[in-house]
């Protein structure tokens, strides 16, 4: 058990891995600019935490932009004023449209890269050391090997990617300089889906979703006509882009089990870990096993290829299965009906 700053904790990722450590016994404190979130997820995870008897009042939220170098420093004199020091930190917070990233680098080297400067001389000064970074498969260049492993070159071709491989560079040079001090884990996400099986809490994207799962899901309760599959002719197995998509209880599952082991080994660490499921779905394959988990129909028509597109990507798993004893548990199957659990009973968000 532990005292865990989350930032970005009202996100998709974020709002699931505070559920799962609040459920595992550790006291959350979480930072949010709700720029891109909404308050109202910490509703939902009370919620679930009284249907499960887990004490919610585990859990407190700041609203704060991580830019806000006072303010976090604030968070982290709050919470030794409160007898509750800050002893590791999982670090979601930032902008993730790789389409917005290529229209506007400035926001996207300022958030993401700024925002984690600030953060990490925040907790150096208050000397806690331990960090969960969420980071990209989006890092790994173009390659012909699959599946992905960690040591594929990193070769970002968008500015999203590009922040999120410097700030890994950037942890890197951080763990160098105080090496018996700082433990760090980069995790490298595929494609994460879905929501949490109660349906309760799950993605909200703001405006016009650009993903496929949750565009799927306005299709499937009518808000999107009809599903654009941006190209029948990739070389894959039936001609449609392949994935890695990988439940969103999975993928938290593994936050845990990062932090889990930086608070169990004595020596300190830096590693970067692949999370995915560790094979492939094409758009074809998603579509037929949202059809049969919810027993619908999905309207769809193929288009041109989408600008910044690959063929194929899927992960290697084999380090997250060695060294955090890992491995997915749901199927495509659950990301389909819990994802539309998720939608279907909040076609308007939270
Ligand atoms: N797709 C469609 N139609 C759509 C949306 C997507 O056919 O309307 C296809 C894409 O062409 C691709 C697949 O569905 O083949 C998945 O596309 P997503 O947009 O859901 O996901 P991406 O793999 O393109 O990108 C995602 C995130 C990035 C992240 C990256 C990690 O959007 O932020 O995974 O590799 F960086």
């Amino acid at each position: 058990m532990a005292i865990i700053l989350v930032t970005g904790g009202a996100g998709f990722i974020g709002s699931h891995a505070c559920l799962r450590l609040l459920e595992t016994g550790n006291e959350i404190i979480s930072l949010d600019s709700y720029v891109n979130s909404s308050k109202n997820v910490f509703k939902a995870i009370n919620k679930i935490c009284e249907l499960k008897g887990i004490n919610h009042e585990l859990i407190k939220i700041y609203e704060c932009d991580i830019l806000d170098k006072k303010s976090v420093e604030d968070i982290f004199q709050n919470s030794i004023n409160n007898n509750k020091e800050i002893q590791g930190v999982i670090h979601f917070a930032g902008l993730k449209s790789v389409k917005e990233s290529e229209a506007n680098p400035h926001k996207y080297w300022e958030v993401n890269f700024g925002g984690t400067l600030n953060l990490l001389k925040v907790m150096k000064n208050f000397n806690c050391r331990k960090l969960v970074f969420s980071s990209s498969a989006t890092i790994y260049g173009e390659t012909n090997k699959f599946p992905i492993a960690e040591d594929s070159q990193i070769k970002p071709i968008n500015p999203y990617g590009k922040t999120k491989a410097a700030v890994e560079q950037l942890l890197l040079d951080i763990y160098n300089s105080e090496p018996n001090k700082w433990s760090i884990t980069n995790l490298r996400y595929f494609n994460p889906v879905g929501s949490h099986h109660s349906g309760l809490i799950g993605e909200d994207p703001k405006g016009v979703p650009n993903n496929l799962f949750p565009i799927i899901c306005k299709v499937a309760n009518g808000e999107i006509e009809k599903l654009e599959i941006y190209g029948c002719d990739w070389p894959t197995i039936d001609g449609t882009g392949i994935r890695d998509y990988i439940h969103i209880e999975d993928l938290v599952e593994g936050h845990k089990k990062a932090l889990e082991l930086m608070f169990s080994e004595k020596k300190t660490s830096y590693r970067c870990i692949n999370l995915g499921c560790g094979h492939g779905v094409s758009v074809l394959e998603m579509v037929k096993t949202f059809e049969k988990a919810n027993n619908c129909r999905i309207k769809k028509v193929f288009e041109p290829r989408r600008e910044g597109d690959v063929a194929k990507t899927y992960a290697d798993i084999s380090l997250a299965k060695k060294i955090l004893g890992w491995k997915p548990k749901r199927s495509l199957y659950d990301v389909c009906k819990d994802g539309w659990k998720w939608a279907k009973t909040n076609p308007n968000g939270y």
